[in-house]
């Protein structure tokens, strides 16, 4: 298996680019379903979810071309068999957009239960609430979840809590329905304005998304568009804790700053300076950082997926930080990891940790247990002094475009190695 071999305590300095948001092209990309023509898409980023995506569509019969390594275009016209395989999509939580999707288009839809991080309990019952209350009946048998609708109503989905994957699958399955559908209590995600504004660039007729309140009126037809996909906030978010963390000196290119204003807010609490200019974002720091408190909330909140980077820098802020993540029930599976570096870091229930900053953290072999895991060790690993393993690396490589390159040309000595080269060369 393949690790991160990285030596830390080297400031990170230069510039980087930010690649396209994987949370809303694994929506995009399945949204090529309900489209009645060809679409190219632009800025996907180059991961492995992105890949299975595609893998998806191919084995259910759309002609897929790989323009270039951020540019597919999809023709769906050839999927007749609206049946996901089941080892593909049972691997991550981006395959229950299959279920909106091919729900609106075919009014069916076979599809494995969602995988993803284990970030403790993550149901769909909003999802299937949403699909009930258009007219589809669903059941779930042998781990896979069929839906049929005769047919799809507009109609009102008020969601008892805000969920991003509901809202968009609300939204997948009302776009070609019949009338007027109101959602209420709506996420308001960056991906969720960046998936309505690709549907309408189409033809559809969506408004408010963003808001709470999205109103979606069905439309028959969905014509081929070339669409680019918004950068990722959450791996611009990376790089500026990173900088930060390393006492730094980053320009984050190719960004949306007004996605980034609770990451930006905290960081400067914490001490960082962080200048926002139109399309690029600069972070530095100097001197130990500060303790800061964070609740995750919904957008625009502080993201749940900064909160496991947020906390690593917290490791060695001067003083004790309060870090509750209010989305998932169980988001502090890398502490025993971060522990292994040094971080003194208690568990006061499973959504608080307490972080009582020291000096500094030392090299470890640590384990990454999901993605933003997996990247805030690999903080841990910049920021610790020697030598650092990070090991799982699949999970990062999942989110995160060329994690390692763009690290080490910001000056970072991050290398990829196999489980033989590691031992030969952490001596
Ligand atoms: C999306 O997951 C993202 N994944 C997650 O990013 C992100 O953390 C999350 O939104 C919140 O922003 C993708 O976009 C592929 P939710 P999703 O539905 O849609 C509960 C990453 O690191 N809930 O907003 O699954 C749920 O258990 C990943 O990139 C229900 O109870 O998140 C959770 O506690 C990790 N019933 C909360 O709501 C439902 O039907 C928020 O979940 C749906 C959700």
């Amino acid at each position: 298996m393949e690790k991160f071999l990285i030596r830390g305590g080297i400031p990170l300095r230069g510039e980087v680019t930010i690649s396209g948001a994987k949370n809303a092209a694994v929506a995009i990309v399945a949204a090529t379903i309900l489209s009645d023509e060809p679409c190219v898409l632009e800025n996907v980023p180059e991961i492995r979810d992105i890949n299975v995506c595609i893998k998806i569509l191919y084995e259910m019969g759309a002609s897929i071309k790989i323009i270039d390594k951020n540019t597919v275009r999809v023709d769906p016209r050839g999927i007749s068999d609206p049946v996901v395989p089941y080892e593909l999509a049972r691997a991550f939580r981006a395959s229950s957009y299959f279920l909106g999707t091919l729900l609106g288009r075919f009014h069916r839809a076979d599809v494995p239960m969602p995988g993803g991080c284990d970030l403790g309990d993550r149901p769909i019952d909003q999802h299937l609430k949403a699909f009930n209350i258009l007219g589809a009946s669903h059941s779930i048998d042998g781990g896979v979840v069929s839906l049929r609708a005769e047919q799809l109503v507009g109609s009102q989905i008020y969601f008892d809590l805000v969920t991003v994957g509901g809202t968009i699958n609300a939204i997948f399955a009302a776009v070609k329905a019949d009338g007027l559908t109101v959602i209420e209590n709506a996420a308001k995600e960056p991906q969720i304005v960046d998936v309505a504004n690709f549907l309408n660039s189409m033809g559809a007729d969506i408004m408010g998304a963003g808001t709470d309140v999205i109103k979606i009126r069905g439309v028959k037809y969905l014509k081929g568009v070339t669409y680019g996909i918004i950068p990722d906030p959450i791996e611009a978010g990376t790089y500026m804790v990173a900088a930060a963390a390393t006492k730094g000196d980053v320009l984050i290119k190719g960004v949306i700053p007004k996605h980034l204003e609770s990451i930006t807010d905290k960081l400067r609490k914490a001490g960082a300076s962080v200048e926002e200019f139109d399309e690029a974002i600069h972070v530095h720091a100097e001197g130990r950082l500060m303790k800061t408190n964070i609740k995750t909330q919904v957008h625009p909140g502080f993201p749940t997926d900064m909160q496991p980077q947020f906390s690593t820098m917290l490791s060695t802020a001067e003083g004790v930080s309060v870090v509750t993540d209010n989305i998932f029930t169980n988001r502090f599976r890398y502490v025993n990891e971060l522990r292994r570096l040094g971080a003194n870091i208690t568990s006061e229930s499973s959504t608080t940790v307490i972080i009582e900053g020291v000096p500094e953290l030392s090299g470890a072999t640590v384990k990454a247990t999901d993605l933003r895991a997996g990247a805030a060790l690999v903080i841990g690993g910049l920021m610790a002094n020697g030598t650092t393993v990070v090991e799982d690396i699949f999970h990062i490589e999942r989110g995160y475009e060329n994690i390692d390159d763009k690290l080490r040309s910001l000056g970072a000595d991050i290398r990829r190695v196999n489980d033989y080269d590691s031992g030969r060369m952490a001596v």
